[in-house]
């Protein structure tokens, strides 16, 4: 086996360049290997949509955010491809490509273990910036989306101190609220509201009151897209993707109008968005991400196929994709319960 393709798929982010550039340097170098970029995850692999990567056309992308390869959430298996795992095998045999290293979040590593127990060699490397993914301790883009979110409450802090505001900060966070936590932890926010555990509107509201009573007169909220209120549904979440994904996004402006209407505090909301996956990866990504694409590559070498490079402890480990992939990484509660000292 001599040549490998490369795709990244789902929601991009940053340190995806990194993991391509590591994965092309130590396949040519370490392992005399040859490397094709498919575009646009696997969109790209099922119409042969690829090109040739090389150190040199790699070179200088370690601290570029998005990815040079393009993505989609385009789902070979959701039913509007005829059978995908035959289009597949027949692209990479035309493509001359021997095995693929996946770079994705659970859709596109889904589809990788789909395509592994089909017999297409596949290895996979955990990308989110919702740190949701199983059997790693974190995945990259993780950190740089927390320093993002972080910087963002930095600055929210001053405005709405000087505003005697309660600000609410919508961070991403689909089924785990780790960004939210961890940045709220970071920036000192007076409450965290995660998707693991559904918030009561007039605990919140009481939080604050309590807050303001005590002198303060500005709060900070921190808010992950996929937070729910104890026992309601919100309303306006309709589109959903390839996966079957509900498209989030808006609790905020929900939040601002309860907690205003409720405690009469000022509020308003900021959504953070697509600038959480944007832009230059940090420090700590560009080396997660380097070391998940050097074992990687190695992986592929070795046929360790089926499996994922993960973070554990400070070693990377390869995990049996199917474990990775069984249920998302919640918060742990001990960690939600050492923020919560800090609310209010
Ligand atoms: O990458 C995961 C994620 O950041 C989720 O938190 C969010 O719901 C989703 O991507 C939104 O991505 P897009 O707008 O690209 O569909």
């Amino acid at each position: 086996m001599a040549r490998i393709g490369i795709l990244t798929g789902g929601g991009d982010c940053p340190g995806l360049n990194a993991v391509i550039r590591a994965v092309v340097r130590s396949g040519v170098r370490e392992h005399g290997y040859s490397l094709v970029g498919f575009r646009n995850g696997w969109a790209g692999v099922l119409e042969g949509n690829q090109f040739d990567l090389t150190i040199q056309n790699t070179a200088g992308i370690l601290p570029r955010g998005g990815t040079i390869l393009g993505t989609s959430r385009t789902n070979p298996f959701s039913g509007e491809v005829a059978d995908g795992a035959a289009q597949i095998r027949e692209s990479l045999a035309e493509t001359g490509v021997d095995a693929l290293i996946a770079i994705g979040g659970e859709d596109t590593l889904g589809v990788a273990l789909r395509l592994s127990q089909e017999g297409i060699g596949v290895v996979g490397v955990p990308k989110t910036i919702d740190n949701d993914l199983a059997q790693t301790d974190f995945t990259f883009g993780f950190h740089t989306a927390v320093q993002i979110a972080t910087d963002a409450i930095d600055r929210l802090h001053t405005t709405a101190e000087s505003h005697h505001r309660v600000i609410v900060l919508e961070v991403m966070g689909r089924h785990a609220g780790w960004i939210a936590l961890y940045s709220g932890m970071a920036g000192g926010a007076d409450a965290i509201l995660v998707p693991e555990r559904p918030f009561d509107i007039e605990e919140v509201c009481d939080r604050l009151r309590r807050r303001h009573a005590g002198g303060r007169t500005f709060s900070i909220v921190v808010v992950a897209e996929g937070a729910q209120p104890a026992g309601g549904e919100l309303a306006g979440r309709q589109a959903t993707d390839a996966f079957g994904h509900v498209r989030l996004g808006g609790i905020a402006v929900e939040l601002e109008r309860e907690l205003e209407q409720r405690t009469g505090f000022e509020t308003r909301m900021t959504i953070l968005g697509h600038v959480q996956r944007g832009g230059t990866p940090t420090a700590y990504d560009r080396v997660l991400a380097t070391r998940f694409g050097v074992a990687a590559m190695e992986a592929a070498v070795h046929g360790r196929f089926g499996q994922m490079v993960a973070l554990q402890g400070s070693e990377i480990e390869l995990v049996e994709l199917e474990r990775a992939l069984a249920e998302p990484k919640l918060l742990d509660p001990a960690l939600y319960e050492t923020a919560e000292i800090f609310f209010g």
